[in-house]
């Protein structure tokens, strides 16, 4: 699947523009400050419906205009075409349209566009929170196995009841303990489809980091978020008194992590900053030829200023790998020199140039 016409309006210093990208290689360079990251925001916000820079949408808007907007046809895998749009008002009022229809949440975009990005706040993938590795991973979970969602689903709405029941005891025990039930079958049948997941997942990791990065000893491994050895259920029973005291359910898949550890040791603290980025992109391409086998077309891979922290046979082996993908791909860098060369001449590349909020095509992948 690619994306063959964006048409951005009054995102951040962008002028209307309506680009067709090439299916493969897209090029965008231009100074700092022209509005390359902002472009990647503006198809971010088409398949995810929010933005990567900041939790609220309204500094997305451009100033002194009443709304931004962003449509996208988009050609499927089977040569079908669907157009979707989103646009986000002053007032807070987010608007997505699937082929003509109101969408109502964002997964239903997210399916249609699977998007991955990989920009210069990646290695918080490595160094952040448990929940960017649990958000990534179920990224991954979701896009390759539709029974993932209602389980999810179901299991959040049992963890809100069982949080409130801790907090307020407003239901009788019979009542809480078949929520109980819930939970626990909800949380087993996440725990199977994130454990197959990882393991599809790793071998194609570890040959994806192999071809960008020699690193003895690195080891991907997932934490179900309990004790591998016990039922959920009696993790539950005896850690009661703690839950009621602390107000919300402490074991559970909501607790889910992946481990990243270097021989001994946690790889965020011993890899360098450039090594952090490619484990992050082999993790991100494994993801990609995860979603392409599972059949569901392939995802546009979004890379905001490439060959940061990376030099050039670092930079060249990604590239590689980017484009063996056989994905839609919008890269930005400043100097488009780096990236000019070095592709295999049947792949397609267009290069965009970014000046002031102007964006030119400067070579079609159709010449
Ligand atoms: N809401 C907004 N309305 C208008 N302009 C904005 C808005 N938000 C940000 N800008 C401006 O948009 C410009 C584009 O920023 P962007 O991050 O896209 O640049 P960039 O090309 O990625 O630069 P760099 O190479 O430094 O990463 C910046 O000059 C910024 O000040
Ligand atoms: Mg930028």
């Amino acid at each position: 699947m690619s994306l063959s016409r964006v048409t951005v309006t009054a995102v951040r210093n962008l002028h209307p523009v309506t680009l067709s990208p090439s299916p493969r290689i897209n090029i965008l360079h231009g100074a700092n400050g022209s509005g390359k990251t902002s472009l990647l925001e503006a198809v971010h916000l088409l398949g995810l419906a929010r933005s990567f820079r900041s939790s609220r949408l309204l500094p997305l808007i451009q100033y002194e205009q009443p709304a931004c907007t962003v449509f996208g046809q988009v050609l499927k895998a089977d040569g079908r075409l669907s157009n979707l749009g989103v646009s986000r008002d002053r007032q807070g009022e987010l608007q997505i349209r699937i082929d003509g229809q109101n969408a109502r949440s964002a997964a239903q975009l997210a399916e249609a566009l699977p998007l991955q990005l990989i920009n210069p706040d990646s290695f918080r993938l490595l160094e952040g929170a448990p929940k960017v590795r649990r958000q990534f991973l179920d990224w991954g979970v979701f896009h390759v196995e539709p029974r993932f969602l209602p389980a999810w689903q179901r299991l959040q709405k049992a963890l809100r009841q069982r949080n409130s029941w801790l907090r307020h005891g407003t239901l009788d025990a019979a009542s809480q303990a078949a929520w109980d039930r819930e939970l626990c079958l909800a949380s087993d049948e996440i725990d199977g489809y994130r454990r197959a997941y990882i393991q599809a997942l790793k071998p194609v990791f570890e040959r994806t980091l192999e071809e960008l990065v020699e690193l003895q000893g690195l080891s991907l491994s997932y934490y179900r978020g309990w004790d591998k050895e016990r039922e959920l259920n009696d993790v539950l029973a005896a850690s009661l008194s703690r839950d009621q005291q602390m107000g919300h359910t402490q074991a559970g898949p909501q607790r889910a992590d992946l481990r990243l550890r270097l021989g001994a040791h946690n790889a965020a603290d011993i890899l360098s900053r450039g090594q952090q980025k490619l484990v992050v992109c082999a993790l991100r391409i494994a993801q990609g030829h995860l979603v392409d086998q599972a059949k569901r077309g392939q995802c546009i891979y979004l890379v905001d200023d490439l060959p940061s922290e990376l030099d050039e046979q670092h930079r060249r082996a990604l590239c590689r790998l980017l484009e063996d993908l056989h994905c839609q791909v919008f890269i930005t860098c400043v100097d488009h020199e780096l990236l000019r060369e070095g592709w295999r001449t049947d792949t397609p590349v267009a290069m965009f140039h970014v000046e002031h909020g102007g964006i030119t095509q400067t070579h079609d992948h159709r010449e």
